[in-house]
């Protein structure tokens, strides 16, 4: 038995995916040596419905200097992130002399374009690569872990905030309440803070199982938002659906009783009460699903690949790839490489499988004729930049929401 990060009880795991390297650490051969590994296992804490992982590495191990992921090297993100700051700028930092901090900020995607209309702002971001790369967007970054301790340090140098934003970044923070009473503190009594992550509700309805992996440490619902935020004296008075990272949720969070609550919340608690996210049976269905996904991938790919008689080529080196590759143990027999658009990644190997990554240009001069699609969830961008290879009659296999190829 575990305890639960939120609520302190017991609780009791439901998968594991078996040993995982660290998602982000795509790796060169003198390295594989050291690699290191972790069992990824996940459980559900009933009494306040959190799902989360049992054992997470060190936060050093996953964020540093060398961090893979830009943010901005997706088109679609840019535009999602330009409305986003657009909707902060126009609801919410529209009094005097507003203040915006980002938890998470990255590059500096959303960040610029607050940079960009004058407005004084922070983003708190402890990978230094990506932090680097945002201030020379003109993006003010501070390369430290936000925590309780650092929103005092904010407080003290620049004042309370009118926002504080963060994407696919709270669900990576296991010490929750240092943050929310860092978030508590830090925001203006008529503040706002609002966060999106991958949705629970997505997760279980799609067995999008590679959503699961060592940075992604929280898997969130209303339900189990609402109830950690309760215990801050936040609440949530909004939430908001979205197709991104293959089905997101915004959560809209101020001090308790300072704002009306929209509907919304409670729709969405009551259609997760139909989809049972708060019954264990719902997430031993989940494994049964996952199981079963894997079986039919790693059945689709040994057919494929001996009648063609070379392995498939892979889009997108993906943090979530690292999961489907290690628990279905796909490696180099299987995937010839894996083409990705980050310079950092290419000339690498992926982490576990240890599968090369190439850049684009690779992928052109080898003319397959199937891609497996790891980064399904920017999938309308790609359909729409690699139509010459569909014309081609090229294919597409996917496996969410099922294992299949496309047509
Ligand atoms: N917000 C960006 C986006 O949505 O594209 C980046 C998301 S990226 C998956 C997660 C980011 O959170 C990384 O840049 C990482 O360095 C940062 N991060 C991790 N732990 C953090 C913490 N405790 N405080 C602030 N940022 C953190
Ligand atoms: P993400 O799923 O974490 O956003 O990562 C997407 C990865 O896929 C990232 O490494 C960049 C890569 N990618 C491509 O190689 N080509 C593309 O067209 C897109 C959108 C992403």
């Amino acid at each position: 038995m575990a305890r639960c990060r939120i609520c302190e009880n017991d609780y009791a795991e439901f998968i594991s995916f078996g040993n995982m390297p660290i998602a982000n650490g795509f790796l060169s051969s003198e390295e594989f040596e050291s690699e290191y590994f972790f069992e990824l296992k996940v459980g559900f804490c009933a009494d306040c419905q959190m799902v989360q992982l049992i054992d997470q590495p060190d936060r050093e191990q996953m964020f540093h200097q060398d961090y893979a992921f830009f943010s901005s090297l997706s088109r679609g993100q840019q535009i999602h992130f330009q409305a986003l700051a657009e909707k902060l700028l126009s609801n919410y930092l529209d009094g005097d002399s507003p203040f915006a901090v980002e938890i998470g900020s990255n590059d500096g995607i959303m960040l610029q374009h607050i940079a960009a209309a004058g407005i004084s702002h922070l983003g708190v971001e402890p990978s230094e690569n990506v932090a680097r790369a945002a201030q020379e967007k003109g993006v003010n970054s501070v390369s430290r872990f936000f925590d309780e301790e650092l929103a005092a340090d904010v407080i003290q140098k620049y004042g309370h905030a009118d926002t504080i934003s963060s994407a696919n970044v709270i669900c990576h923070i296991p010490y929750m309440h240092s943050v929310l009473a860092g978030v508590k503190q830090l925001l203006k009594p008529t503040g706002v803070f609002i966060f999106e992550d991958p949705y629970l509700g997505d997760i279980v309805e799609k067995t999008s199982y590679d959503q699961i992996y060592d940075e992604h440490v929280f898997y969130f619902s209303v339900g189990s938002v609402s109830n950690m935020l309760t215990r801050h004296g936040l609440e949530l008075f909004d939430v908001e659906p979205l197709s991104v990272h293959g089905g997101s949720m915004r959560y809209y969070i101020a001090n308790r009783g300072t704002r009306e609550v929209s509907t919304r919340v409670a729709e969405q608690l009551a259609r997760e009460t139909e989809l049972g996210l708060h019954k264990i049976e719902t997430y031993n269905r989940l494994r049964t699903n996952i199981e079963k996904s894997r079986e039919d991938l790693t059945t689709l790919l040994q057919k494929i690949v001996k009648e063609q008689g070379r392995p498939v080529i892979a889009y997108g080196a993906t943090s979530k790839s690292t999961t489907v590759l290690n628990y279905c143990d796909l490696g180099p027999e299987l995937i010839e490489f894996i083409s990705d658009t980050t310079p950092l990644k290419q000339g690498k190997y992926s982490p576990g499988m240890h599968i090369p990554v190439k850049s684009p240009d690779e992928l052109e001069k080898s003319d397959p004729q199937y891609l497996l699609l790891f980064a399904w969830n920017h999938m309308q961008e790609i359909m729409d930049k690699e139509v010459d290879f569909k014309d081609k009659g090229g294919r597409w296999i996917a496996y969410v929401p099922e294992v299949g190829i496309l047509t």
